[in-house]
């Protein structure tokens, strides 16, 4: 598996598929997140989150870690461009679940559009090696693609990952065939759902999790808001 290839059409490819949309699923929750000192980004691709985030959270340190060389230079140009001071910003070439992070070091992870690069076999190790890093009341951003329950946008959702899932194979050789849902990884790492925002006729989700919160302090459960994501995982067609 690599991005190398893909990584010098990946933006414009983004902006002529999807427009703004994953962007503002990307920074759905940012303001949510400003006391953050310590972020983990992992699979950020070319920088797009990070360079908001350069702005937007101007104290915090990043440690922004992908397994393409190619994407990470991108996304330390996309900082650099973006005001990023060299010294609040770490660039980490490695692959998950390999990559060993530093134990409880972070009070933020992000993951965009990343956990649904794996299949369900994997996501758990992922996620367990992810949240290791993180700290007992870390925080967790992340947006990726999700399956309605039923009806039209059901049907759409699927004909739009069964063509993502056949090109990202070819171009990328990723692993997963289809859309595993992190849910019950974040859960058994001790995260709460806090805010989850569906877009796009509910094929898109943005979603801030917080470990250690008390069940008083959650949000509505996924189930309330988009029930196709309680699946374990949901094939294309
Ligand atoms: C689909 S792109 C998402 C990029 C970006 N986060 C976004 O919001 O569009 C997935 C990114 O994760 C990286 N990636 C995929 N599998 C990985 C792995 N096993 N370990 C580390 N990075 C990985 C890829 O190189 C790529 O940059």
């Amino acid at each position: 598996m690599s991005f190398d290839r893909l990584a010098p059409h990946y933006r414009w490819m983004e902006r002529v598929l999807t427009g703004g949309k994953l962007q503002r699923c990307r920074l759905a929750w940012l303001g949510e997140v400003r006391e953050s000192r310590n972020v983990l980004v992992v699979g950020e691709g070319p920088g797009r989150f990070l360079a908001e985030a350069a702005r937007a959270l101007p104290s915090v340190r990043f440690c922004c870690v992908d397994a393409s060389a190619a994407m990470l230079e991108r996304a330390r140009v996309a900082w650099a461009n973006a005001g990023g001071k060299p010294l609040r910003a770490q660039f980490v070439r490695a692959e998950l679940p390999a990559w060993q992070p530093p134990a409880g070091a972070f009070d933020l992870v992000v993951t965009h559009f990343f956990l649904d690069c794996f299949p369900p076999e994997s996501l758990a190790a992922v996620v367990t090696r992810l949240a290791a890093a993180a700290r007992g009341d870390a925080r967790w951003l992340l947006a990726d693609f999700c399956v309605p329950a039923r009806g039209a946008a059901r049907l759409r959702a699927r004909l739009v990952l069964w063509a993502a899932y056949s090109f990202f194979r070819v171009a990328t050789r990723l692993p997963a065939r289809q859309l595993a849902t992190p849910d019950a990884c974040l859960e058994a790492e001790g995260f709460r759902l806090m805010r989850r925002r569906t877009s796009d006729w509910g094929l898109l989700y943005s979603d801030l999790w917080q470990r250690g919160a008390p069940a008083s302090a959650a949000g509505p459960t996924s189930d309330a808001l988009a029930p196709g994501l309680r699946a374990a995982s949901v094939r294309p067609p």
